[in-house]
């Protein structure tokens, strides 16, 4: 396994790699979610890249990047042993460098959800895609059903600006308790883990509402706030039932639909979702 952090070094070796390229982009402090990313990659590439960079541009002024858990040595073990071909870690100085002025905004969906609480968030994570896209050039990229809306807010940016490459998402992993698993689910105490896992209890009631017949969704949103709102350590941030393309909150639950929800549990915020579908 060969790691880099420049990007010239990686343009130069790309060209001897085997393709289809499987990019799996993370800002490290790796857990099974991580690992289910590179699996996939794994089974369905020649050659797997995996990045770890904790953006700053996608951290608001008042959010963690500072203090964004790290744990390179030990991610790098991780992505050996899962016969990773190479990892690139670039640094802020090499992603950013002195002058960098240009953005990549995807209107309208980063509007609502994650984009109205996180200005700037999906900017800065549309820009540093497009960017680790046209380093590493792969066929196909991974991410995580965890972040929906990071998928959907991806996919439109590939469509609207005919990127070559395919985005795969797949399922989210999780504790035995249901919580997704999580970066930032370090940063939680012995009760505010507990308490964390209501996020899905309150998706999975739904889904079962859904399952037994029930199409009424301001019923079904009421159902997950309620639910959420029994855990005194938990403070929602919303819960919806959305499209899982533009994320709008949809009136019928004729198509496929997606039960979003969001919430801090102390100083920690956590998101999650669910399918609605038959
Ligand atoms: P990070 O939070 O490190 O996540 C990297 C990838 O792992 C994302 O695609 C995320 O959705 C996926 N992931 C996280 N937890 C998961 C879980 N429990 N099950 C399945 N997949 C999971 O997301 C980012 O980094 C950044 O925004 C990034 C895309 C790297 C851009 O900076």
């Amino acid at each position: 396994m060969e790691v880099i952090s420049g990007i010239g070094e990686l343009k130069a070796l790309r060209s001897c790699w085997m393709r289809p390229i499987g990019l799996v982009p993370t800002m490290g402090y790796l857990h099974d979610g991580h690992v289910a990313l590179v699996r996939r990659a794994r089974e369905e590439s020649k050659t797997v890249v995996v990045t770890i960079f904790v953006n700053p541009t996608q951290f608001g002024p008042s959010e963690d990047f500072g203090c964004y858990p790290r744990a390179f040595e030990r991610d790098v073990s991780i992505l050996q042993a899962e016969a990773v071909d190479v990892v690139f870690a670039p640094s802020s100085a090499v992603m950013y460098p002195e002058g960098f002025s240009t953005w990549v905004e995807v209107e309208g969906i980063t509007s609502r959800f994650e984009g109205a609480i996180r200005p700037g968030h999906f900017r800065g994570v549309a820009t540093v895609c497009s960017k680790l896209f046209n380093i590493v050039d792969p066929e196909r990229a991974y991410f995580g059903q965890k972040d929906a809306q990071q998928v959907a807010v991806i996919r439109k940016m590939v469509q609207d600006l005919n990127m070559n490459l395919d985005i795969e998402a797949v399922p989210t992993v999780r504790e035995a308790d249901g919580l997704a698993m999580s970066s930032r689910n370090a940063y939680l105490n012995g009760p505010e883990r507990a308490a964390a896992a209501v996020l899905f209890r309150a998706l999975s009631a739904v889904q079962e509402m859904y399952r037994a017949g029930c199409r009424d969704m301001t019923k079904m949103s009421n159902c997950m706030r309620r639910i959420v709102g029994e855990e005194k350590l938990v403070e929602l941030d919303y819960a919806a039932i959305v499209d899982p393309a533009s994320f709008e909150v949809v009136n019928s639950l004729e198509h496929p639909a997606l039960a979003i929800v969001a919430a801090r549990v102390g100083s920690t915020r956590l998101i999650d979702n669910m399918p609605l579908h038959v």
